[in-house]
């Protein structure tokens, strides 16, 4: 079970429609969607709600924090470590490694058994052989070196007030204004984002999301020049857009 895409899921999760399989996810698994309360943008019955579903089923709780790591490892939002066994991430979102992508999955003692037996988590093995050799035939030793820097910016105090002005100007994004047309003026100002669909959005064309995928801009520095150049694109072409 994943977010189902229209809701701010991800293709990746196993995104199909009633007639077509879109991802090829959705062929290899049984996929299946769950949705979000539209009045609150929460999931239904809230976060405990899931983690039991999960232990009553047996299911792993599998938390995709490709969009937001880097807030999660600036410790700027609360992080899905404490609920999730496994954890991914793609590297070249928000904490602005190179790209590829990161799994964390728990080890040691997962519980007693009825014997009174400790029980460990076993995902280690099967992750890892899933890897390699089961997807990947050799070890991208450039991208790992990149991340392993990517990672110790990470642990900078430059890194969270970097992270916390990404939530700032995010709040800004938030306030009323639609994905489309900020699509249209990051493009006119070379940066690459994409519209997306949020809950109780009517229009896949004017959707209340946007995607961003390199965050360099909202540093000091990117952003004023970001601002001069938004602000030279707006009054040429899109005088309409004026959250800035
Ligand atoms: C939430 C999420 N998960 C996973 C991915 C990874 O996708 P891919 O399989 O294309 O690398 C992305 C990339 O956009 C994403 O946004």
């Amino acid at each position: 079970m994943a977010l189902d895409l229209p809701h701010g899921g991800h293709l990746s999760h196993g995104y199909q429609t009633d007639t077509k399989k879109i991802s090829d996810v959705s062929i290899f698994f049984e996929t299946m969607p769950y949705r979000l309360d539209e009045s609150t943008g929460y999931i239904f019955g809230l976060l405990g709600g899931l983690i039991d579903v999960c232990d009553k089923q047996k299911a792993i709780m599998l938390a995709d924090m490709a969009h937001i790591s880097g807030l999660v490892a600036a410790g700027v939002i609360p992080s899905p470590f404490e609920y999730a066994n496994v954890v991914t991430t793609t590297t070249h979102k928000s904490l602005c490694g190179p790209c590829g992508a990161m799994i964390f999955f728990r080890k040691g003692v997962k519980g007693t058994n009825k014997q009174g037996q400790k029980v460990l988590y076993d995902y280690e093995d099967k992750i890892n052989q899933a890897v390699f050799p089961g997807l990947q035939g050799g070890p991208h030793n450039h991208t790992i070196t990149a991340l392993a820097v990517a990672l110790k910016h990470a642990m900078t105090p430059e890194y969270k007030a970097y992270q916390e002005q990404v939530l700032s100007n995010c709040s800004k994004f938030a306030d009323g204004i639609d994905g489309s047309r900020v699509e249209k003026v990051m493009e006119a100002v070379h940066i690459a984002a994409n519209k997306n669909t949020v809950p109780g959005d009517v229009s896949a064309m004017v959707p209340g999301g946007i995607r961003e995928l390199r965050l360099s801009h909202h540093t000091e520095y990117l952003e004023v020049k970001l601002r001069e150049r938004i602000r030279w694109a707006c009054k040429h072409s899109y005088q309409d857009v004026t959250f800035l």
